[in-house]
């Protein structure tokens, strides 16, 4: 029988020798997921026996992983500011650069402001999700034109007490709001622009859904539209936090300017533009 480090062990070299990112947690975290505990008290108890079951199960999502399947997606869920998330392929799973969005609303934000704030392109629902339980007096709405996405939003909102102040809307960008009502507003909408696509790992670009990724030959579709639907409709001091490729601040700068107060492109900590933070 293995013993957990033996099994952890086997794993690392397997996906090693696949290729893929970060076998060895990989491994760790597909054998704590199996057996239902915390990679910390799998590590600390590293002697313990694998039962056949888990050692089974074990070899089915090893393989899969193996293959390039996110790690994320054959755990189903993923960590975002501290918040358990669930995931699946029908939705992108949440980077640790869009926390920034919520670092940023933090600091301009007084946490016990009553507001209402807007979630574009919702996703998971890590961003909606995650401010309703950082600003308990908020309430939010969230959309995707993806409703395979919304579904999932909604189960986190659920899993995390807050879906009673988050309203979940499929729709296109802000077509079937009244964006004048909003006091914040959070979009991290597919930005990746069409001649990076071949710097994407395969691990992106075969398991995670195009239509979170992309938006036109220089990924600024989804804005483009955004901006031109928030043009004179915004009430005065309104914020908009945008996620963005560290090419588009110039652009963003552009494509928000004439309508807004300032545009100002927010850096991430590997120093690369990262959001665009406009005051109506
Ligand atoms: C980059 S993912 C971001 C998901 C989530 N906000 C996050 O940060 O993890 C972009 C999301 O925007 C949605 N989306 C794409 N085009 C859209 C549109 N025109 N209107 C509304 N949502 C859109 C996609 O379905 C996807 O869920």
């Amino acid at each position: 029988m293995y013993s957990r480090k033996s099994l952890l062990d086997h794993w690392e070299r397997l996906l090693l020798a696949s290729g893929v990112d970060s076998p060895r947690l990989s491994a760790q975290v597909l054998l704590a997921h199996i057996l239902g505990i915390s990679r910390l008290d799998m590590l600390l108890d590293s002697n313990s026996p694998v039962e056949e079951i888990a050692r089974k199960h074990m070899e089915l999502l090893g393989a899969r992983r193996a293959k390039g399947e996110p790690v994320a997606y054959l755990t189903g869920s993923k960590e975002f500011y501290g918040l358990d998330f669930e995931v699946s392929p029908q939705v992108l799973i949440p980077r640790p650069e869009t926390e920034l969005i919520l670092d940023h609303m933090r600091t301009a934000l007084d946490e016990n402001a009553c507001l209402t704030a807007l979630d574009i392109g919702t996703g998971s629902g890590a961003l909606g999700v995650s401010c309703a339980m950082l600003f308990l007096c908020f309430r939010v709405v969230a959309v995707d034109i993806s409703f395979e996405a919304l579904k999932i939003a909604r189960r986190n909102a659920e899993a995390h007490d807050v879906a009673a102040r988050i309203s979940f809307i499929q729709g296109d960008l802000v077509q079937a709001l009244r964006i004048s009502s909003f006091d914040v507003v959070m979009a991290n909408l597919p930005y990746v622009p069409l001649n990076t696509k071949n710097t994407l790992s395969p691990e992106v670009l075969c398991h995670e859904p195009h239509g979170a990724l992309f938006s036109g030959f220089d990924g600024l579709d989804c804005y483009r539209a955004l901006a031109e639907s928030m043009a004179g409709r915004m009430k005065a001091g309104a914020l908009l936090w945008c996620e963005i490729d560290c090419s588009q601040g110039a652009a963003m700068t552009e494509l928000f300017s004439a309508s807004s107060k300032s545009v100002q492109i927010l850096k991430d900590y590997a120093g690369h533009d990262r959001v665009a933070a406009v005051v109506f």
